[in-house]
């Protein structure tokens, strides 16, 4: 009995050292990939479901999360995020991590969804990896401070467990809605013609500031040690779904002119 307990102990010290952020969560992204989906045109749902074998972009929008364990992809996780410095005034390629961040992410991208000189093979890769991306620039603290990594460094009690502002806005407050994705994806905001337009309009770099400055505004509401709950929730919640839109509205709108 005794060694039982100690292996349980010592498996859920593990299990607390390994827990590893995964951005939006998996509904998070499959909420934004889904409201992606339905906003594709013609052309770009037909190239899509040819490069994805039918399956939907719901379907591949974690996949970026789950090849970070795997030492072959390593590369890839300072795509995930972008800490453009506080003082600074705009994101400047020439002082932008050269491990490369979500903006230089984002771009490659798009690049090699372009090129017709890439392979099949690559452009699934970049498509999935795409989805993904468009989903964490939508959760504000993706777009965050780096002494904190953005917020994983604030602890805050969650209910009553331990989490940290970054996972909080990743996964506690979706998690604890218990809304499957597609539930999600259709509790989102009827928007007129004119609404979604506006929302996809801009640039890459437009909607990182918008994502940064909502990031300075939840950093300035939250202490470390906090101990936030159901009020927190029902006060951000709104924001939560209101990204996952934005997320969904903008990647149909890169896929869209991808292939236009
Ligand atoms: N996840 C891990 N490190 C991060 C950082 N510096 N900013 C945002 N998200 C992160
Ligand atoms: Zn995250
Ligand atoms: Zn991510």
């Amino acid at each position: 009995m005794r060694n039982f307990l100690l292996l349980l102990v010592a498996l859920l010290i593990i299990n607390i050292g390994f827990a590893n952020d995964s951005d939006w969560g998996k509904t998070g992204h499959r909420a934004t990939a889904e409201i992606a989906e339905n906003h594709l045109n013609k052309k770009a749902k037909q190239a899509i479901d040819d490069l994805l074998n039918g399956y939907g972009l719901a379907f591949v929008a974690n996949y970026a999360d789950d090849i970070k364990s795997d030492e072959e992809y390593r590369e890839f996780g300072p795509w995930h995020y972008v800490n453009i410095a506080p003082e600074a005034k705009e994101y400047r390629l020439e002082e932008a991590s050269e491990d490369g961040d979500l903006v230089q992410a984002i771009r490659k991208c798009v690049e090699v969804l372009k090129d017709k000189n890439t392979t099949r093979d690559q452009k699934q890769f970049y498509l999935k990896m795409l989805v993904h991306f468009v989903g964490d620039l939508h959760q504000p603290f993706h777009t965050g401070h780096s002494e904190d990594k953005g917020g994983n460094d604030i602890q805050v009690r969650w209910f009553n467990e331990g989490s940290n502002i970054h996972r909080v806005w990743d996964s506690d407050m979706i998690n604890f809605y218990q809304m499957s994705y597609t539930e999600l994806a259709l509790n989102t905001k009827d928007l007129s013609k004119t609404q979604i337009k506006s929302i996809a309009s801009g640039k890459l770099l437009d909607w990182v500031y918008e994502s940064r400055a909502m990031a300075e505004d939840l950093y300035s509401g939250v202490e470390n040690g906090e101990k936030l709950g159901y009020s927190y929730m029902y006060e951000h919640m709104p924001t939560v779904l209101n990204q996952l839109q934005k997320g969904g509205i903008r990647l149909a709108k890169i896929l869209n002119d991808i292939y236009s």
